[in-house]
């Protein structure tokens, strides 16, 4: 196990450049199973769950290979069709190779996700898609066993209870691609990641229209061909950096974004009193004026990303009077109140909502990182507080920012990794600013 110890009171300055983005290399990694040929995806984040994705690729019998930013995958000697759950509990995205295994080999046995820290996520509504083309699937011990010789092209609405499912549209999208056929999604995943899943698509030689609406209409083909494809820049990433400096008044220019991916985030800083400008592949924030509470609420794309909500919260615990911040996606995903209860936030719970009572100084202190997002509203409010603190379980954290600490560092903020059974480097030392040119992914953004 490792921790991260922060010390506050940092005000973020400088350059800070992005990486591509995690739920969008996820999927594209998982549906390169679709392709006989080779794959290259470039601006590949060095991230935990790509290294897991990975791994569950290379279980199935598919060749991946990592030259800096890019990975080369090779699925044409893929033997096995089947995703064993020690590599499919530790990342939920592991459940978008069940589409593609499906429509490629006929066959499938993939492991159902199992519990998550920020609430209820079921795979009823992939499921529901893929029998709609045609799949027979039935659960058995723990996994989804499912068959389909052929699959054919249906109408089917992908909606749920909580609005559009981002990773079932990717998985039935996928599996359309090969479906005899046409094939129309409604109630689609908006989000720029699927759209990027569909480019990736499309390029191997899919016939897919309507990405980025709510309606995504795919014409199957026989096969797909050799692909290379850039991952879009990680807008929660972005995200991440631009509510860390406001959290500490900071002024910041981040780097290889697409603003327009990140509307609904801009607009809700300029309403706290964050300035903001946005340039063509760059956002600059900085803070001159009081910040003031708000009222936020989560949605799917283009709202409020439910991925920044336990940023935004660390944020609005600093800024004084009542703010109210509602998940509409994941009513339950507030492990982090507690633990930044622990530094001296006053949130309470109401539902699918927290009522933040903010302004209060935050203090230093030990918390506990419970997952991926939660992780990084503990590093925004640690930059935030005073004094040290030590953010412990950061292997969360590694799942989503890569270089978290040297990019942060980069800012002007005093963060440093310690290895918790003993530290074999030494007392704890403060890495130098790593120069934030250092810290630039070797990417050109399209
Ligand atoms: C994706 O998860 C992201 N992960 C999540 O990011 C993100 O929080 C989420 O979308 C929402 O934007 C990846 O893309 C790898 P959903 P996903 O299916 O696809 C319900 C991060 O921090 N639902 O869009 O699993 C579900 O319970 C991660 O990077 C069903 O009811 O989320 C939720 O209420 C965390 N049945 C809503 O839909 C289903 O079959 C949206 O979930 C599927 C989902």
């Amino acid at each position: 196990m490792e921790t991260l110890v922060v010390q506050g009171g940092s005000t973020l300055q400088g350059d800070v450049f992005v990486d591509g983005a995690k739920n969008a290399a996820l999927p594209i990694m998982a549906a390169s199973i679709l392709v006989t040929g080779e794959v290259r995806i470039k601006r590949v984040p060095d991230l935990v769950d790509v290294q897991t994705m990975s791994l569950l690729l290379q279980s199935l019998g598919a060749d991946v290979k990592r030259s800096k930013g890019t990975l080369g995958i090779d699925t044409r000697d893929i033997t096995s069709q089947h995703a064993d759950y020690d590599l499919v509990r530790r990342m939920r995205a592991s459940v978008c190779v069940l589409g593609p295994l499906l429509a490629r080999f006929g066959r499938a046995s993939v492991s159902l996700p199992g519990g998550c820290n920020i609430g209820h996520r079921p795979i009823d509504i992939h499921l529901k898609g893929l029998a709609a083309l045609g799949a027979d699937l039935r659960i058995e011990r723990g996994y989804v066993i499912a068959k389909a010789p052929q699959l054919r092209g249906a109408d089917i609405f992908l909606g749920g209870p909580g609005g559009s499912t981002v990773t079932g549209t990717c998985n039935v999208m996928a599996a359309a691609c090969l479906a005899k056929g046409r094939t129309v999604i409604r109630g689609a995943a908006r989000e720029p990641e699927v759209a990027d899943l569909g480019r990736f698509l499309n390029s191997g030689g899919a016939t897919i229209s309507g990405l980025g609406t709510s309606t995504i209409e795919i014409t199957g083909v026989d096969g797909l061909m050799s692909i290379t494809h850039t991952v879009i820049p990680d807008r929660i990433e972005a995200a991440t950096y631009a509510i860390a400096a406001a959290a500490t008044r900071g002024t910041i220019s981040i780097h290889d974004v697409q603003p327009r991916q990140m509307t609904s985030v801009i607009e809700a800083l300029r309403a706290i009193g964050v300035a903001i400008h946005v340039a063509h592949h760059r956002i600059d924030v900085s803070v001159s004026d009081p910040l003031h509470s708000v009222e936020l609420a989560t949605l799917p794309f283009p709202g409020i990303p439910t991925d920044t909500q336990a940023q935004f919260m660390a944020l609005l615990a600093t800024v004084p009077g009542v703010s109210i911040v509602t998940d509409r996606v994941f009513p339950d995903r507030f492990m982090h109140a507690p633990e930044l209860a622990r530094m001296g936030a006053v949130i309470r719970r109401e539902g699918a909502s927290v009522v933040i009572d903010g302004g209060r100084q935050l203090t230093g202190t030990s918390v506990m990182a419970s997952d991926l997002r939660a992780s990084a509203a503990l590093v925004i409010a640690a930059l935030a507080a005073d004094g040290e603190s030590q953010i412990r379980r950061i292997y969360h954290l590694d799942r989503g920012y890569a270089r978290l600490e040297y990019k942060l560092n980069g800012l002007g903020a005093q963060v440093v990794r310690r290895r918790d059974e003993g530290s074999s480097n030494g007392p704890p030392h403060f890495l130098n600013n790593a120069s934030a040119e250092s810290n630039r992914p070797e990417i050109q953004v399209d």
